[in-house]
């Protein structure tokens, strides 16, 4: 005899298996339930110990949390001189790269790296929303059909460019595009007090080489990700980073709390650095 509705009651005979398995399914939703809730506790706990985390470093030192993402070849190279980055590393790392990008409020390039590989700076293939784009130039030689000036996926600012002869024009230009080219005189730290007073509380810099080795001859990179890739690109390619005035051994910059982990074939190594107050 068939009856009622559902996996439970198309056969009267199996009416005692039939509440088992209601009794079982209402235990396991429950326990669905509760692992969903302490799930949900253990990401805020984590999402606020990282809000917190820069929220304190905003406090302690005026400035935003600044973490330093990069792909390398197994011999420091971050290019190919004959063309764009893309790409060194796997999809495994470059998610990452994307999950990086999603706990940042805002993510930096030089405008060299604007100029070769015309990036987007989203949040792709993860969840998350993207962050503010900036880009860091001195001289404003900037690609104004650059895709970030155009998709509207994010705010997207200019910062520098206070030595800029051709700089009224470009600002202008875009200004149009809805994109604000701030002041901020050459040094990092300028840019991150710019930024800072902007709300921007964790940075995610991005490269490319000169801007990267900037901020760490600034000691102004309070975490490193470096993902490397087992790949080896040769010396005519280019590499990082520049002059860090390191003089002695004793005062190379030095990761601590390092932490190694396998991302598909590449390898992400992580660590924090000791910044300059
Ligand atoms: N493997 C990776 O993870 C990765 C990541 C990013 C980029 N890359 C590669 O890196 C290469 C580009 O490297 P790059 O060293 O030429 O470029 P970059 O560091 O992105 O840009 C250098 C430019 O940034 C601006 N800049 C630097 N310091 C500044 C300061 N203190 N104040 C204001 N502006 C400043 C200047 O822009 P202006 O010239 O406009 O004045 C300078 O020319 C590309 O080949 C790219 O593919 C690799």
């Amino acid at each position: 005899m068939a009856g009622g509705h559902g996996k439970y009651s198309h056969n009267v005979w199996n009416r005692q298996d039939a509440l088992r398995l209601q009794r079982q399914d209402a235990a396991a939703a429950k326990a669905a339930e509760r692992e969903r809730k302490l799930q949900e506790t253990a990401t805020g706990k984590a999402e606020a110990e990282r809000l917190n985390a820069a929220y304190h470093h905003y406090h302690a030192t005026g400035r935003p949390l600044v973490e330093l993402k990069l792909a390398m070849s197994l011999d420091g190279k971050i290019a190919l001189k004959t063309g764009p980055a893309r790409w060194i590393t796997g999809p495994e790392a470059r998610a990452e790269g994307h999950r990086l990008r999603a706990r940042a409020d805002a993510v930096l390039i030089g405008g060299g790296t604007l100029r070769a590989d015309d990036p987007l700076l989203t949040v792709r293939g993860v969840g998350g929303r993207n962050p503010i784009r900036v880009v860091l130039s001195r001289g404003l030689r900037l690609p104004l059909a650059a895709r970030l000036f155009h998709d509207g996926a994010a705010p997207t600012w200019v910062l520098g460019g206070d030595r800029a002869a051709r700089g009224a024009r470009v600002r202008r230009r875009l200004r149009e595009l809805g994109v604000p080219v701030v002041a901020s005189p050459p040094p990092v730290r300028a840019a991150l007090r710019v930024l800072a007073a902007c709300g921007v509380r964790r940075l995610l810099v991005e490269g490319g080489a000169e801007v990267a080795s900037a901020f760490l001859a600034a000691r102004l990179v309070d975490r490193i990700h470096l993902h490397v890739a087992p790949i080896l690109l040769g010396g005519e390619h280019p590499g990082w980073p520049g002059a860090l005035g390191v003089k002695r051994m004793g005062s190379a910059l030095r990761l601590d709390s390092v932490e190694v982990k396998r991302l598909g074939a590449d390898l992400a190594i992580e660590g924090n650095l000791r910044a300059a107050r």
